[in-house]
C-alpha cells in the first residue's frame, strides 16, 4: 500500500502483513528480541526498503543506531512505526527534509487513565470538551503526533523529551510546541509541521519541517 505524500518529497510504504526478512537483516549479535519484536522489526525494515526503492535505492542496509533510531543510507532521512494492524515507513532526501517522524496508532489506545501521563493541562482541557467518540479519536491523534514528533526531533537534538515537554497546537493540530528549555527551540525543530490522516482504522502522524 502506498500513501501519497510524494508531492512533499516523502516516499512511503505501509503493509498489514508480516514480511519475513529475518535472514537478511542487521540484527544485533546476541539480541534477545521477542517474537513480536522480531516480527515488527522485520516488517518495519521491509517497508523501509520498499520506500527507499522509490528513491532509486536498492538493497539498503538500515542498522539499529545506539538510541534505537534507524541509521539511514547517506543523504536519506526516514522513520518507521508499527502497530498491531499496520506497519509503515517513510523516507525522503535529506536535501528536501531535515528529518521525518512517523507514528501509527490504533484508535482508542489512549485511555483516560493515561491522560495525566501524556497530556498537558491545555490538551486535557481541550479533550474534556469533546464527545466520547471524538475524545477517543483525538486523544489517540495527540498521542500519535507526540510520538512522531519524538522520532522527528531525536536524530536532530539527541535529546529525550517527555510527553509533557511538548504540546500540540490547537485546534487544527498543525504543529508541535516544545515547552522546555532543554533543547534549542529556535532551531529548525520549531518549524515542524504535522501531516495527519487515517488508514485501515489507524491514525497516522507524519512530522516534518515543511508546510
Ligand atoms: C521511541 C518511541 C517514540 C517509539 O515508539 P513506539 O510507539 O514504542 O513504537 P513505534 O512502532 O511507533 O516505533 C518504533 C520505531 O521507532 C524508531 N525509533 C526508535 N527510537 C527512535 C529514536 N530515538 N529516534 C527516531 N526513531 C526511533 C525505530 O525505527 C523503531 O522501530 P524499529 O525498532 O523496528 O527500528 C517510544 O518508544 C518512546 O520512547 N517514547 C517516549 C518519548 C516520547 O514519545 N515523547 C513524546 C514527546 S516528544
Amino acid at each position: 500500500m502506498k500513501i501519497n505524500l510524494s508531492k512533499k518529497g516523502i516516499y512511503s510504504f505501509f503493509t498489514n502483513e508480516f514480511a519475513n526478512l529475518l535472514d537478511k537483516l542487521p540484527l544485533p549479535p546476541n539480541h534477545q528480541f521477542s517474537q513480536k519484536r522480531l516480527s515488527d522489526f522485520s516488517t518495519g525494515r521491509y517497508c523501509a526498503l520498499r520506500a527507499l526503492e522509490q528513491l532509486g535505492i536498492q538493497d539498503a542496509i538500515i542498522p539499529i543506531g545506539e538510541d534505537r533510531a534507524p541509521i539511514w543510507p547517506e543523504g536519506i532521512v526516514g522513520s518507521i512505526s508499527h502497530c498491531d494492524s499496520l506497519t509503515g515507513a517513510i523516507v525522503a532526501k535529506s536535501s528536501d527534509h531535515i528529518s521525518l517522524g512517523l507514528d501509527i496508532e490504533e484508535i482508542g489506545r489512549v485511555t483516560p487513565d493515561l491522560w495525566d501521563l501524556v497530556f498537558t493541562e491545555n490538551e486535557k482541557k481541550y479533550l474534556s470538551g469533546l464527545s466520547d467518540e471524538d475524545k477517543l479519536v483525538q486523544s489517540t491523534a495527540i498521542f500519535s503526533i507526540k510520538e512522531a514528533f519524538y522520532k522527528f526531533q531525536h536524530p536532530l537534538t539527541k535529546t529525550f523529551l517527555d510527553f509533557l515537554d511538548v504540546e500540540v497546537v490547537f485546534p487544527d493540530f498543525i504543529q508541535v510546541n516544545v515547552l522546555v528549555d532543554s533543547i534549542d527551540t529556535n532551531s529548525v525543530i520549531r518549524n515542524n509541521r504535522v501531516i495527519f490522516f487515517s488508514e485501515m482504522g489507524c491514525l497516522i502522524a507524519v512530522i516534518t519541517n515543511i508546510t
